[in-house]
């Protein structure tokens, strides 16, 4: 078993490592009062090549492998787990055409993402959330095209991406096997972005529903076969789950490094509170957690890089993580105290981004589901 990270990999994780530093932590609690990423900000991610992680290197990208991936979004996790997701979403949404996408395909997703612009994978409705096969948008063949009639919700990017993954079905009666994939441009007429969700954290990133009247998209921009999706949609996941788990790594340990700096440097009772057992209870379960998090996201990332299967490693990697960054974040603002609870440090928004880590991607429940289904059967 080997610990060390190749020399390439210790390069990127100092170059985002910097980034973050210089570009995104000094902005991050102005991020989260405005609730938006500045332009400028995007500009010097692309410029940084954050935008297109997943894009292969003969379509003009990095081809990187999941664990440098990994250790991209725990440095962005560190920074803002808001403008992490939003970078995330780019990932997430380039999978099913990494997956199954044409030569076509691939040159219309990774042109949007190469040149600075964002993706949105857009899977939940109002009436499918966890039970994501019960989709109810609708994808009727029209000689060469499909008309898609439905509303998104909760979808990431959703108002400010170019270029989408719709799930639709494509034959009603069949359920989860009905399911089809389709890549969908923001400029198709009938497409249109509904309410921006006002959050509690994460509040970098744009959540939005998508309401598609009508949309009529070639056959071309169909993901594999009809009935396909679910299967899509599940590949996906697997591969995007350790993401979120890296990205609670990193806001756990930012939560964590605040933690200890501040227990130093507080004193009742005359002394540092660092020096009393129950504050250093809370560092080392912290320690402990964070460590057991991250080893179980970089395993995951290392499974999927060997190309074996790797589904309950990775709902593993994304459960334990999320949980953690919860944990470790809450005990954050109780070592800070009052304080923890102010707005003057950024404990209090710790523990609201980590919120959505146990959310998101299928909620920590679905999980135990998933797990469980591949300790069982
Ligand atoms: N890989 C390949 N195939 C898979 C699979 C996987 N990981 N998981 C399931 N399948 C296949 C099964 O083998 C089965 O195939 P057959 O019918 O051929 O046997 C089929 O899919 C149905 O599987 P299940 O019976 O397990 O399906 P289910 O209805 O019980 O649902 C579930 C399973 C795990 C609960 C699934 O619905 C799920 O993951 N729900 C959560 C939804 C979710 O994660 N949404 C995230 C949205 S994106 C997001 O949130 C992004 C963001 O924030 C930025
Ligand atoms: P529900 O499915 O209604 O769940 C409610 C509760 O019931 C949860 O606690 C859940 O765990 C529990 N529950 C449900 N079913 C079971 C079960 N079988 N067993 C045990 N417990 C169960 N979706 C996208 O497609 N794309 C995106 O980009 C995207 N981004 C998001 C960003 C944000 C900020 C948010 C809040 C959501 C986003 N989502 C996105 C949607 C997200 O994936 C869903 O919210 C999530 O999958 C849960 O679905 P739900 O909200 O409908 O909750």
């Amino acid at each position: 078993m080997d610990f060390n990270f190749t020399p390439d990999q210790l390069d990127l994780q100092k170059m985002v490592k910097d980034f973050v530093a210089k570009e995104i932590t000094p902005h991050a609690l102005e991020m989260d009062k405005e609730g938006v990423v500045p332009p400028d900000l995007w500009k010097k991610l692309d410029e940084a090549g954050l935008l297109n992680l997943t894009v292969p290197e003969e379509y003009d990208g990095p081809g990187l492998d999941a664990l440098s991936i990994a250790l991209i979004y725990e440095e962005l996790g560190k920074g803002c787990a808001g403008v992490a997701t939003t970078t995330a979403a780019n990932a997430l949404a380039s999978y099913p055409v990494v997956l199954l996408g044409t030569d076509a395909q691939k040159r219309k997703m990774f042109d949007v993402i190469n040149n600075g612009k964002l993706a949105a994978f857009a899977l939940t409705e109002p009436g499918a959330g966890s039970d994501a096969g019960a989709v109810a948008t609708t994808a009727v063949k029209d000689g060469d095209n499909y008309i898609i009639n439905g509303t998104k919700c909760f979808i990431t990017n959703g108002g400010i991406a170019d270029i989408y993954i719709i799930f639709a079905n494509t034959r009603k009666t069949a359920g989860i096997r009905g399911l089809t994939a389709f890549i969908v441009e923001r400029d198709t007429p009938g497409f249109s972005v509904g309410k921006e969700e006002e959050k509690m954290g994460i509040r970098a990133s744009n959540t939005c529903e998508l309401v598609l009247e009508n949309v009529c998209i070639p056959a071309a921009n169909r993901i594999g076969r009809e009935g396909e999706g679910f299967k899509i949609a599940m590949k996906t996941l697997d591969a995007a789950r350790p993401f979120v788990g890296a990205v609670s790594v990193g806001l756990a340990q930012a939560a964590f490094e605040l933690a200890v700096k501040y227990s130093k440097e507080r004193v009742q009772f005359d002394k540092p509170i660092a020096s009393f057992q129950l504050v250093q209870a809370m560092l080392a379960d912290m320690a402990m957690q964070i460590e057991a998090a991250r080893l179980l996201v970089y395993k995951a990332c290392w499974l999927k890089d060997q190309g074996v299967s790797y589904t309950k490693e990775s709902a593993i990697a994304k459960c334990f993580a999320a949980d953690t960054a919860m944990k470790v974040t809450t005990d954050a603002v109780q070592v800070l105290g009052g304080y923890g609870y102010s707005k003057e440090y950024p404990a209090e928004k710790y523990m609201r981004d980590a919120k959505i880590m146990q959310i998101y991607e299928g909620t920590n429940q679905i999980q135990r589901l998933v797990i469980a289904n591949n300790i069982l059967y």
